[in-house]
Protein backbone atom coordinates (compact mmCIF):
# COMPACT_ATOMS: atom_id res chain seq x y z
CA UNK A 1 0.00 0.00 0.00
CA UNK A 2 3.26 2.28 1.20
CA UNK A 3 4.22 1.72 -2.11
CA UNK A 4 1.17 2.28 -4.21
CA UNK A 5 0.67 5.41 -2.34
CA UNK A 6 3.70 7.29 -3.13
CA UNK A 7 3.43 5.98 -6.90
CA UNK A 8 -0.04 8.00 -7.09
CA UNK A 9 1.60 10.55 -5.22
CA UNK A 10 4.26 11.10 -7.72
CA UNK A 11 1.72 10.77 -10.83
CA UNK A 12 -0.65 13.51 -8.74
CA UNK A 13 2.67 15.83 -8.72
CA UNK A 14 3.67 15.28 -12.71
CA UNK A 15 -0.32 16.39 -13.29
CA UNK A 16 -0.23 18.97 -10.92
CA UNK A 17 2.66 20.68 -12.47
CA UNK A 18 1.71 20.37 -16.01
CA UNK A 19 -1.57 21.53 -15.03
CA UNK A 20 0.73 24.89 -13.94
CA UNK A 21 2.66 24.63 -16.94
CA UNK A 22 -0.19 24.91 -19.08
CA UNK A 23 -1.84 27.50 -17.31
CA UNK A 24 1.85 29.51 -17.57
CA UNK A 25 1.90 28.55 -20.85
CA UNK A 26 -1.50 30.88 -21.67
CA UNK A 27 0.13 34.04 -20.40
CA UNK A 28 2.26 34.39 -22.82
CA UNK A 29 0.81 35.65 -25.81
CA UNK A 30 1.17 33.69 -29.58
CA UNK A 31 4.22 34.28 -30.54
CA UNK A 32 3.49 35.71 -33.87
CA UNK A 33 5.97 39.02 -33.71
CA UNK A 34 8.36 39.13 -36.01
CA UNK A 35 11.69 38.62 -35.03
CA UNK A 36 13.11 40.24 -32.02
CA UNK A 37 15.94 40.96 -33.55
CA UNK A 38 15.81 42.56 -36.86
CA UNK A 39 14.46 46.38 -36.74
CA UNK A 40 12.92 48.94 -39.56
CA UNK A 41 15.37 51.01 -41.41
CA UNK A 42 15.11 54.12 -43.40
CA UNK A 43 16.55 51.73 -46.35
CA UNK A 44 13.36 49.29 -46.32
CA UNK A 45 11.28 51.67 -46.60
CA UNK A 46 8.31 51.97 -49.73
CA UNK A 47 8.78 53.72 -53.19
CA UNK A 48 5.88 55.82 -53.19
CA UNK A 49 3.00 54.35 -55.44
CA UNK A 50 3.11 55.52 -59.37
CA UNK A 51 0.78 54.07 -61.80
CA UNK A 52 1.62 53.26 -65.08
CA UNK A 53 5.85 53.00 -64.31
CA UNK A 54 7.57 50.90 -61.67
CA UNK A 55 7.16 53.78 -58.35
CA UNK A 56 10.75 54.91 -58.42
CA UNK A 57 10.50 57.70 -56.06
CA UNK A 58 12.00 56.82 -52.58
CA UNK A 59 10.83 60.41 -51.40
CA UNK A 60 10.03 60.79 -47.92
CA UNK A 61 8.06 63.60 -46.85
CA UNK A 62 10.11 66.35 -44.49
CA UNK A 63 9.88 65.41 -40.79
CA UNK A 64 6.87 67.25 -38.82
CA UNK A 65 9.00 68.19 -35.75
CA UNK A 66 12.69 69.23 -35.15
CA UNK A 67 12.99 68.91 -31.20
CA UNK A 68 10.16 66.52 -28.55
CA UNK A 69 9.78 67.30 -25.53
CA UNK A 70 7.82 64.24 -23.85
CA UNK A 71 6.44 64.68 -20.11
CA UNK A 72 5.37 61.65 -18.96
CA UNK A 73 3.33 62.10 -15.53
CA UNK A 74 2.44 58.49 -13.78
CA UNK A 75 -0.67 57.49 -13.24
CA UNK A 76 -1.71 61.18 -14.95
CA UNK A 77 -5.72 60.20 -15.44
CA UNK A 78 -7.78 61.82 -18.23
CA UNK A 79 -10.25 64.23 -15.94
CA UNK A 80 -7.01 65.37 -14.02
CA UNK A 81 -6.22 67.52 -17.66
CA UNK A 82 -9.82 67.20 -19.56
CA UNK A 83 -12.34 66.73 -17.28
CA UNK A 84 -14.26 69.58 -15.42
CA UNK A 85 -11.74 69.72 -12.18
CA UNK A 86 -8.82 69.94 -15.15
CA UNK A 87 -9.54 73.79 -14.75
CA UNK A 88 -8.44 74.17 -11.55
CA UNK A 89 -5.63 71.19 -11.49
CA UNK A 90 -3.62 71.67 -14.17
CA UNK A 91 -4.79 75.85 -15.90
CA UNK A 92 -2.62 76.50 -18.18
CA UNK A 93 -1.92 73.24 -19.88
CA UNK A 94 -6.03 73.48 -19.97
CA UNK A 95 -5.87 76.72 -21.22
CA UNK A 96 -3.42 75.41 -24.38
CA UNK A 97 -5.69 72.63 -24.89
CA UNK A 98 -8.64 75.10 -24.94
CA UNK A 99 -7.48 77.64 -26.87
CA UNK A 100 -3.76 77.26 -28.02
CA UNK A 101 -2.18 75.19 -30.86
CA UNK A 102 -2.85 72.06 -29.87
CA UNK A 103 -4.17 68.58 -30.07
CA UNK A 104 -5.76 66.32 -26.96
CA UNK A 105 -7.03 63.06 -26.82
CA UNK A 106 -8.14 60.50 -24.28
CA UNK A 107 -5.36 58.10 -25.12
CA UNK A 108 -6.72 54.00 -24.24
CA UNK A 109 -3.35 52.07 -22.42
CA UNK A 110 -4.33 48.70 -22.31
CA UNK A 111 -4.09 46.11 -19.36
CA UNK A 112 -1.78 45.62 -17.28
CA UNK A 113 -1.56 49.08 -16.39
CA UNK A 114 1.62 48.93 -14.98
CA UNK A 115 4.69 51.12 -15.61
CA UNK A 116 7.20 49.04 -17.50
CA UNK A 117 4.48 47.53 -19.63
CA UNK A 118 3.18 50.89 -21.04
CA UNK A 119 6.36 52.25 -21.22
CA UNK A 120 7.45 49.45 -24.02
CA UNK A 121 3.80 50.35 -25.42
CA UNK A 122 4.88 53.69 -25.74
CA UNK A 123 7.95 52.82 -27.15
CA UNK A 124 7.42 49.84 -29.13
CA UNK A 125 3.53 50.45 -29.86
CA UNK A 126 3.04 47.04 -29.67
CA UNK A 127 1.19 45.24 -26.77
CA UNK A 128 2.96 43.77 -24.22
CA UNK A 129 1.51 40.59 -22.26
CA UNK A 130 0.50 39.86 -18.61
CA UNK A 131 4.52 37.98 -18.39
CA UNK A 132 5.51 41.94 -18.73
CA UNK A 133 3.76 42.33 -14.91
CA UNK A 134 5.89 39.41 -13.46
CA UNK A 135 8.82 41.41 -14.84
CA UNK A 136 7.77 44.82 -13.69
CA UNK A 137 10.60 44.82 -11.01
CA UNK A 138 13.32 43.53 -12.49
CA UNK A 139 13.26 44.92 -16.41
CA UNK A 140 16.10 44.27 -18.42
CA UNK A 141 17.23 46.59 -21.52
CA UNK A 142 14.41 46.17 -24.33
CA UNK A 143 16.00 44.70 -27.43
CA UNK A 144 12.81 44.89 -29.82
CA UNK A 145 12.85 47.30 -32.36
CA UNK A 146 11.64 50.49 -30.33
CA UNK A 147 11.19 54.86 -31.16
CA UNK A 148 14.32 55.32 -28.53
CA UNK A 149 16.25 52.90 -30.64
CA UNK A 150 15.45 54.97 -33.64
CA UNK A 151 16.15 57.67 -33.02
CA UNK A 152 19.42 56.95 -31.39
CA UNK A 153 20.63 55.42 -34.68
CA UNK A 154 19.00 58.23 -36.44
CA UNK A 155 21.54 60.47 -34.50
CA UNK A 156 19.20 62.38 -32.10
CA UNK A 157 20.44 63.50 -28.97
CA UNK A 158 18.27 61.95 -26.33
CA UNK A 159 18.53 63.08 -22.90
CA UNK A 160 16.42 61.64 -19.88
CA UNK A 161 15.02 62.03 -16.59
CA UNK A 162 12.83 60.36 -14.28
CA UNK A 163 11.74 56.51 -13.66
CA UNK A 164 14.69 54.70 -13.40
CA UNK A 165 12.39 52.17 -15.06
CA UNK A 166 13.76 54.00 -18.74
CA UNK A 167 17.36 53.81 -17.86
CA UNK A 168 17.75 50.29 -17.27
CA UNK A 169 15.47 49.43 -20.56
CA UNK A 170 17.48 51.80 -22.88
CA UNK A 171 21.03 51.75 -21.21
CA UNK A 172 22.88 53.08 -23.89
CA UNK A 173 20.58 55.47 -25.49
CA UNK A 174 20.53 58.58 -23.55
CA UNK A 175 23.20 61.44 -24.18
CA UNK A 176 22.83 62.36 -20.30
CA UNK A 177 20.31 61.00 -17.96
CA UNK A 178 19.37 60.74 -13.84
CA UNK A 179 16.89 57.91 -13.27
CA UNK A 180 14.75 58.46 -9.79
CA UNK A 181 13.88 55.27 -7.98
CA UNK A 182 10.22 54.36 -7.01
CA UNK A 183 11.61 52.14 -4.18
CA UNK A 184 10.00 54.66 -1.66
CA UNK A 185 6.38 54.99 -2.40
CA UNK A 186 6.28 57.90 0.40
CA UNK A 187 8.73 60.69 -1.23
CA UNK A 188 6.43 61.75 -3.57
CA UNK A 189 8.34 65.45 -3.06
CA UNK A 190 12.36 64.48 -3.96
CA UNK A 191 11.50 61.89 -6.42
CA UNK A 192 9.87 64.80 -9.00
CA UNK A 193 12.50 67.63 -7.35
CA UNK A 194 15.52 64.80 -9.18
CA UNK A 195 13.66 65.60 -12.36
CA UNK A 196 12.97 69.25 -12.07
CA UNK A 197 15.94 70.33 -10.52
CA UNK A 198 17.70 69.79 -14.60
CA UNK A 199 15.28 72.10 -16.50
CA UNK A 200 16.37 75.28 -16.28
CA UNK A 201 20.41 74.27 -17.18
CA UNK A 202 18.58 71.62 -20.08
CA UNK A 203 16.16 74.27 -21.68
CA UNK A 204 18.57 76.89 -22.21
CA UNK A 205 20.88 74.54 -24.16
CA UNK A 206 20.65 73.36 -27.95
CA UNK A 207 22.72 70.19 -28.16
CA UNK A 208 19.25 68.09 -27.78
CA UNK A 209 16.59 66.71 -29.72
CA UNK A 210 14.51 64.88 -27.80
CA UNK A 211 13.79 65.47 -23.71
CA UNK A 212 11.75 62.63 -21.95
CA UNK A 213 10.62 63.30 -18.46
CA UNK A 214 9.21 60.55 -16.31
CA UNK A 215 7.23 62.30 -12.88
CA UNK A 216 6.45 59.34 -10.45
CA UNK A 217 4.78 61.73 -7.56
CA UNK A 218 1.41 61.64 -8.61
CA UNK A 219 1.55 57.39 -8.94
CA UNK A 220 3.05 57.89 -5.21
CA UNK A 221 0.62 59.74 -4.07
CA UNK A 222 -2.55 58.03 -5.66
CA UNK A 223 -0.59 55.10 -3.58
CA UNK A 224 -0.91 56.36 -0.55
CA UNK A 225 -4.13 58.22 0.07
CA UNK A 226 -6.13 58.12 -3.40
CA UNK A 227 -7.54 60.45 -6.30
CA UNK A 228 -9.29 62.16 -4.02
CA UNK A 229 -6.64 63.07 -1.44
CA UNK A 230 -5.78 66.80 -0.59
CA UNK A 231 -2.41 65.95 -1.99
CA UNK A 232 -3.25 65.75 -5.76
CA UNK A 233 -3.82 69.46 -6.32
CA UNK A 234 -0.91 70.93 -5.24
CA UNK A 235 1.01 68.06 -6.93
CA UNK A 236 -1.17 68.47 -10.55
CA UNK A 237 0.12 72.18 -9.98
CA UNK A 238 3.60 71.75 -9.93
CA UNK A 239 3.19 69.74 -13.19
CA UNK A 240 1.13 72.39 -14.76
CA UNK A 241 4.03 74.73 -13.87
CA UNK A 242 7.09 72.95 -15.41
CA UNK A 243 4.97 72.67 -18.18
CA UNK A 244 4.52 76.03 -18.47
CA UNK A 245 8.01 76.25 -17.66
CA UNK A 246 8.67 73.99 -20.96
CA UNK A 247 6.26 75.64 -22.99
CA UNK A 248 8.07 79.52 -22.34
CA UNK A 249 11.12 77.78 -23.44
CA UNK A 250 10.50 75.84 -26.30
CA UNK A 251 8.63 79.05 -27.70
CA UNK A 252 11.29 81.38 -27.53
CA UNK A 253 13.96 78.72 -28.82
CA UNK A 254 11.50 78.97 -32.09
CA UNK A 255 13.22 79.85 -34.97
CA UNK A 256 12.51 81.37 -38.51
CA UNK A 257 12.47 78.79 -41.01
CA UNK A 258 12.95 75.85 -38.96
CA UNK A 259 10.67 73.38 -38.13
CA UNK A 260 8.88 73.75 -35.06
CA UNK A 261 8.91 71.70 -31.89
CA UNK A 262 6.82 69.23 -30.27
CA UNK A 263 5.45 69.19 -26.51
CA UNK A 264 3.96 65.91 -25.33
CA UNK A 265 1.92 65.31 -22.13
CA UNK A 266 0.92 62.39 -21.68
CA UNK A 267 0.36 59.68 -18.97
CA UNK A 268 1.28 56.37 -19.06
CA UNK A 269 -1.68 54.82 -17.04
CA UNK A 270 -4.68 56.31 -14.72
CA UNK A 271 -5.55 55.68 -11.27
CA UNK A 272 -8.72 53.67 -9.77
CA UNK A 273 -11.03 55.56 -7.39
CA UNK A 274 -8.82 53.75 -4.47
CA UNK A 275 -5.75 55.53 -6.16
CA UNK A 276 -4.13 51.86 -7.20
CA UNK A 277 -3.85 50.87 -10.67
CA UNK A 278 -2.92 47.66 -12.99
CA UNK A 279 -6.56 46.46 -14.41
CA UNK A 280 -9.11 47.56 -16.93
CA UNK A 281 -11.41 50.13 -15.00
CA UNK A 282 -11.95 53.34 -16.86
CA UNK A 283 -9.78 55.26 -15.04
CA UNK A 284 -7.09 53.29 -15.29
CA UNK A 285 -7.16 52.97 -19.25
CA UNK A 286 -8.29 56.48 -19.42
CA UNK A 287 -4.96 59.10 -19.71
CA UNK A 288 -4.78 62.26 -21.26
CA UNK A 289 -2.51 62.67 -24.77
CA UNK A 290 -1.84 66.54 -25.27
CA UNK A 291 0.37 67.32 -28.49
CA UNK A 292 1.47 70.78 -28.58
CA UNK A 293 3.05 72.49 -31.32
CA UNK A 294 2.91 75.70 -33.73
CA UNK A 295 2.48 72.65 -36.79
CA UNK A 296 -1.13 72.89 -35.78
CA UNK A 297 -4.08 75.10 -36.11
CA UNK A 298 -4.64 77.47 -33.47
CA UNK A 299 -8.19 75.48 -31.95
CA UNK A 300 -11.77 77.68 -31.19
CA UNK A 301 -12.81 75.62 -28.70
CA UNK A 302 -12.13 72.32 -27.74
CA UNK A 303 -13.46 70.38 -25.57
CA UNK A 304 -12.52 66.19 -24.26
CA UNK A 305 -10.57 65.35 -27.58
CA UNK A 306 -11.86 61.87 -29.46
CA UNK A 307 -10.01 58.59 -28.29
CA UNK A 308 -7.29 57.19 -29.45
CA UNK A 309 -4.77 53.98 -28.33
CA UNK A 310 -1.73 54.61 -26.44
CA UNK A 311 -0.01 52.95 -28.82
CA UNK A 312 -0.70 55.17 -31.89
CA UNK A 313 1.59 57.96 -30.44
CA UNK A 314 4.26 55.70 -31.41
CA UNK A 315 4.23 56.16 -35.39
CA UNK A 316 2.96 59.71 -34.87
CA UNK A 317 6.24 60.80 -32.99
CA UNK A 318 8.10 57.98 -35.37
CA UNK A 319 7.14 60.00 -38.92
CA UNK A 320 6.79 63.59 -37.36
CA UNK A 321 10.71 63.07 -36.71
CA UNK A 322 11.21 61.31 -40.06
CA UNK A 323 12.03 57.86 -38.50
CA UNK A 324 10.82 54.40 -39.32
CA UNK A 325 7.92 53.05 -37.62
CA UNK A 326 9.17 50.32 -35.28
CA UNK A 327 8.31 47.15 -36.93
CA UNK A 328 6.28 45.74 -34.23
CA UNK A 329 3.70 48.83 -33.73
CA UNK A 330 0.02 48.27 -34.29
CA UNK A 331 -0.65 51.46 -33.83
CA UNK A 332 -1.88 54.23 -36.70
CA UNK A 333 -0.56 57.57 -36.90
CA UNK A 334 -3.28 60.30 -35.45
CA UNK A 335 -4.12 61.82 -38.91
CA UNK A 336 -4.43 65.22 -37.10
CA UNK A 337 -1.35 65.63 -36.60
CA UNK A 338 -0.71 65.58 -40.47
CA UNK A 339 -3.72 68.43 -41.13
CA UNK A 340 -1.26 71.20 -41.99
CA UNK A 341 0.83 69.21 -44.69
CA UNK A 342 0.19 68.92 -48.12
CA UNK A 343 -2.34 66.14 -49.33
CA UNK A 344 0.73 64.32 -51.20
CA UNK A 345 2.72 64.52 -47.85
CA UNK A 346 -0.55 63.43 -45.66
CA UNK A 347 -1.25 60.44 -48.54
CA UNK A 348 2.40 59.41 -48.31
CA UNK A 349 2.67 59.65 -44.40
CA UNK A 350 -0.47 57.16 -44.20
CA UNK A 351 1.03 55.03 -46.89
CA UNK A 352 4.44 54.26 -44.91
CA UNK A 353 2.28 53.43 -41.84
CA UNK A 354 -0.04 51.58 -43.88
CA UNK A 355 2.71 49.65 -45.63
CA UNK A 356 4.39 48.88 -41.85
CA UNK A 357 1.27 47.57 -40.16
CA UNK A 358 0.63 45.06 -43.71
CA UNK A 359 4.06 43.64 -42.95
CA UNK A 360 3.40 43.21 -39.46
CA UNK A 361 0.30 41.47 -40.37
CA UNK A 362 2.44 38.92 -42.98
CA UNK A 363 4.26 38.07 -40.29
CA UNK A 364 1.26 36.99 -38.06
CA UNK A 365 -1.52 36.11 -39.57
CA UNK A 366 -1.58 32.73 -41.87
CA UNK A 367 -4.69 34.10 -43.99
CA UNK A 368 -3.18 37.89 -44.21
CA UNK A 369 -4.46 38.12 -47.68
CA UNK A 370 -8.07 37.39 -46.79
CA UNK A 371 -7.74 40.54 -44.00
CA UNK A 372 -9.93 42.92 -44.98
CA UNK A 373 -7.99 45.56 -43.42
CA UNK A 374 -4.69 44.20 -45.66
CA UNK A 375 -7.30 44.71 -49.03
CA UNK A 376 -8.48 47.81 -48.59
CA UNK A 377 -4.30 49.04 -48.31
CA UNK A 378 -4.08 47.83 -51.58
CA UNK A 379 -6.58 49.07 -52.49
CA UNK A 380 -5.56 52.51 -51.58
CA UNK A 381 -1.79 52.18 -52.50
CA UNK A 382 -3.16 51.27 -56.49
CA UNK A 383 -5.51 54.50 -56.29
CA UNK A 384 -2.69 56.43 -54.48
CA UNK A 385 -0.68 55.63 -57.75
CA UNK A 386 -3.27 56.75 -59.90
CA UNK A 387 -3.69 59.71 -58.59
CA UNK A 388 0.03 60.49 -57.79
CA UNK A 389 0.55 60.06 -61.77
CA UNK A 390 -2.24 62.44 -62.10
CA UNK A 391 -0.37 64.84 -59.41
CA UNK A 392 3.10 64.27 -61.31
CA UNK A 393 1.67 65.02 -64.28
CA UNK A 394 0.84 68.71 -63.06
CA UNK A 395 -3.02 68.26 -63.04
CA UNK A 396 -4.22 70.75 -60.23
CA UNK A 397 -8.03 70.22 -61.06
CA UNK A 398 -10.85 69.92 -58.22
CA UNK A 399 -11.33 66.67 -59.25
CA UNK A 400 -7.94 65.56 -58.51
CA UNK A 401 -8.21 67.09 -55.08
CA UNK A 402 -11.51 64.95 -54.19
CA UNK A 403 -9.68 61.61 -55.52
CA UNK A 404 -6.96 62.35 -53.21
CA UNK A 405 -9.26 63.49 -50.24
CA UNK A 406 -10.93 59.75 -51.30
CA UNK A 407 -7.50 57.83 -51.32
CA UNK A 408 -7.04 59.79 -47.96
CA UNK A 409 -10.12 58.44 -46.43
CA UNK A 410 -9.92 54.32 -47.80
CA UNK A 411 -6.10 54.52 -46.25
CA UNK A 412 -7.38 55.80 -42.63
CA UNK A 413 -9.58 52.80 -42.89
CA UNK A 414 -7.64 50.47 -43.87
CA UNK A 415 -5.60 51.57 -41.40
CA UNK A 416 -7.96 51.50 -38.94
CA UNK A 417 -8.71 47.59 -39.75
CA UNK A 418 -5.10 46.20 -40.07
CA UNK A 419 -4.75 48.07 -36.59
CA UNK A 420 -7.22 46.59 -35.10
CA UNK A 421 -6.48 42.61 -36.28
CA UNK A 422 -3.26 43.28 -35.05
CA UNK A 423 -4.44 44.38 -31.68
CA UNK A 424 -6.44 41.49 -31.40
CA UNK A 425 -4.43 38.83 -32.62
CA UNK A 426 -1.66 40.05 -30.18
CA UNK A 427 -3.54 40.61 -27.91
CA UNK A 428 -5.03 36.87 -27.46
CA UNK A 429 -3.66 35.05 -24.71
CA UNK A 430 -3.59 31.14 -25.18
CA UNK A 431 -6.98 30.86 -23.70
CA UNK A 432 -7.32 27.27 -24.49
CA UNK A 433 -4.19 26.85 -22.40
CA UNK A 434 -5.05 28.72 -19.57
CA UNK A 435 -8.56 26.55 -19.45
CA UNK A 436 -6.96 23.61 -20.28
CA UNK A 437 -3.73 23.89 -17.57
CA UNK A 438 -6.63 25.23 -14.95
CA UNK A 439 -8.79 22.13 -15.59
CA UNK A 440 -5.67 19.56 -15.07
CA UNK A 441 -4.84 21.48 -11.59
CA UNK A 442 -8.21 20.90 -10.02
CA UNK A 443 -8.78 17.96 -11.62
CA UNK A 444 -5.40 16.89 -9.54
CA UNK A 445 -6.25 18.70 -6.58
CA UNK A 446 -9.67 16.90 -6.71
CA UNK A 447 -7.93 13.10 -7.08
CA UNK A 448 -5.01 14.25 -4.42
CA UNK A 449 -8.08 14.79 -1.58
CA UNK A 450 -9.93 12.14 -2.45
CA UNK A 451 -6.77 10.00 -2.34
CA UNK A 452 -5.65 11.49 0.79
CA UNK A 453 -9.33 10.38 2.18
CA UNK A 454 -9.21 6.67 0.68
CA UNK A 455 -5.41 5.91 1.76
CA UNK A 456 -5.73 7.31 5.21
CA UNK A 457 -6.84 3.93 6.79
CA UNK A 458 -3.46 2.11 5.48
CA UNK A 459 -1.29 5.13 6.28
CA UNK A 460 -2.08 4.53 10.10
CA UNK A 461 -1.67 0.50 9.54
CA UNK A 462 1.90 0.97 8.76
C1 LIG B 1 10.97 58.50 -61.97
O1 LIG B 1 9.95 59.39 -61.50
C2 LIG B 1 10.05 60.71 -62.00
C3 LIG B 1 8.96 61.50 -61.33
O2 LIG B 1 9.13 61.48 -59.95
C4 LIG B 1 9.93 60.72 -63.53
O3 LIG B 1 10.06 62.02 -64.01
C5 LIG B 1 11.02 59.83 -64.10
O4 LIG B 1 10.84 59.76 -65.49
C6 LIG B 1 10.95 58.43 -63.48
N1 LIG B 1 12.07 57.64 -63.97
C7 LIG B 1 11.95 56.38 -64.38
C8 LIG B 1 13.19 55.68 -64.82
O5 LIG B 1 10.86 55.78 -64.34
C1 LIG C 1 17.68 62.25 -5.64
O1 LIG C 1 19.01 62.63 -5.84
C2 LIG C 1 19.88 62.43 -4.74
C3 LIG C 1 21.24 63.02 -5.04
O2 LIG C 1 21.63 62.76 -6.36
C4 LIG C 1 19.94 60.94 -4.44
O3 LIG C 1 20.77 60.68 -3.32
C5 LIG C 1 18.53 60.43 -4.14
O4 LIG C 1 18.53 59.05 -3.93
C6 LIG C 1 17.59 60.78 -5.29
N1 LIG C 1 16.23 60.41 -4.94
C7 LIG C 1 15.46 59.59 -5.65
C8 LIG C 1 14.11 59.33 -5.14
O5 LIG C 1 15.85 59.07 -6.69
C1 LIG D 1 -7.16 66.21 -64.29
O1 LIG D 1 -7.56 64.86 -64.08
C2 LIG D 1 -8.97 64.66 -64.17
C3 LIG D 1 -9.26 63.21 -63.77
O2 LIG D 1 -8.60 62.30 -64.59
C4 LIG D 1 -9.43 65.00 -65.57
O3 LIG D 1 -10.84 64.83 -65.69
C5 LIG D 1 -9.06 66.45 -65.88
O4 LIG D 1 -9.39 66.77 -67.21
C6 LIG D 1 -7.57 66.69 -65.65
N1 LIG D 1 -7.29 68.11 -65.77
C7 LIG D 1 -6.21 68.57 -66.40
C8 LIG D 1 -6.07 70.05 -66.42
O5 LIG D 1 -5.37 67.84 -66.89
Amino acid sequence: MKVRSSVFASFILIFEVVGIALFLRGFFPVPVKSSFSSKSSLSDQPKEPLAGSAPNSSRLPQPLFKRVVIMLVDALREDFVLGPSGRMYMPYTRHLVEKGSSQSFVAKARPPTVTMPRIKALTTGSIPGFIDVVMNLNSPALLEDNLIWQAKTAGKRIVFYGDDTWVRLFPKHFMEYDGTTSFFVSDYTEVDNNVTRHLDSTLKRDDWDMLILHYLGLDHIGHISGPHSSLIQPKLLEMDDILKKIHSALVSKEAEGSLPYLLVLCGDHGMSETGSHGGSSEPEVNTPLVLISPAFKRKGKQQRGPVVEQVDLTPTLALGLGLPISQNSVGRVIPGVLEETSLRDQLRFLHLNGHQLSCLLKDSVADYEKDPGFEQFRVAEKAHGNWMKLYLEGNTSEVLTNMGKKVLKQYLEALAAMSSALSKQLGKYDMYSMVAGMNWWIIAVLWQSTAHFLLKPSHSDG
